[in-house]
């Protein structure tokens, strides 16, 4: 089984420290959720782990392989993966070029265009559009090619930032589907998420953070209700 552990993780921009000592556990095929306020670091806290932003002190490792400060593309090679915060999909690249971005640490480009063919059977939508300019593709034809170039290096884990963010409710529940399904799989998931009505029912376990520090660990049912989530948003316990 794979584990993710980070521990006591540090760390922000130029001085300013955002993350204050942030440690958090998830698991292989499970559906670990970051829930928090906007601003409160969560996508500072995935870039730390996924090696996208240096961390000033703490630890991050899989299966007790240290991440701590490898390079992405060694992160990637260890088998984990962020997929950034709005995508991150390159609008003039077409729909084939972004998912060959996706198997940039591999050495082989055959297996990259096989790990390729193999993955746009299951986006059909993708499939029909290679050659199309990803910028054209729809918001949420967008979030799948990304979320599709997320899987062509076989990650273990990967990390979501919003991955259901701004998208319409049939393509939330769409998106959210799909990673489920990559849980079964035997992938592990950690995702940051808004739509905490939809991303609550499917999470084994959950965090909430709040200005930078963990106010809350524990699975879905742990949460007496609203209410309880309003007020750690709102600074109390
Ligand atoms: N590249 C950056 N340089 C400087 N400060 C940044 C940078 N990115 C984020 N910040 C600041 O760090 C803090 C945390 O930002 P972060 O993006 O991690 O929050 P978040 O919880 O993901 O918010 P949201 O829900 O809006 O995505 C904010 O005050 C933000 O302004
Ligand atoms: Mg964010």
């Amino acid at each position: 089984m794979t584990t993710l552990v980070a521990e006591n993780i540090v760390t922000g921009y130029s001085k300013q420290e955002i993350v204050h000592g942030v440690s958090l556990t998830a698991e292989a095929g499970k559906i670990t959720c970051i829930f928090g306020p906007n601003g409160c670091g969560k996508s500072t806290l995935l870039k730390a782990i996924a090696g996208a932003l240096p961390m000033w002190s703490g630890s991050a490792s899989l299966n007790g392989t240290t991440l701590s400060n490898l390079p992405v593309h060694d992160v990637v090679r260890q088998g984990l993966v962020l997929m950034p915060q709005g995508g991150g999909v390159f609008p003039r690249l077409t729909v084939m070029e972004n998912l060959r971005m996706g198997g940039y640490t591999l050495a082989d480009p055959q297996l990259v265009e096989s790990r390729i063919e193999a993955l746009i059977d299951q986006y059909p939508f993708l499939a029909r559009r290679r050659r199309t300019a990803a910028g054209s593709l729809s918001g949420g034809e967008q979030a799948m090619l990304s979320l599709a170039r997320t899987l062509v290096s076989e990650p273990r884990f990967v990390l979501l930032d919003e991955p259901s963010a701004g998208l319409s409710p049939a393509m939330v529940i769409e998106t959210l589907e799909r990673i489920t399904g990559l849980t079964a799989q035997g992938i592990g998931i950690l995702m940051v998420e808004q739509n905490i009505r939809e991303a609550m029912p499917l999470a084994d376990k959950l965090y909430i953070l709040a200005a930078g520090e963990k106010r809350f660990e524990g699975t879905p049912s742990d949460v007496r209700d609203d209410r309880q989530i309003m007020d750690i948003y709102m600074g109390g316990a």
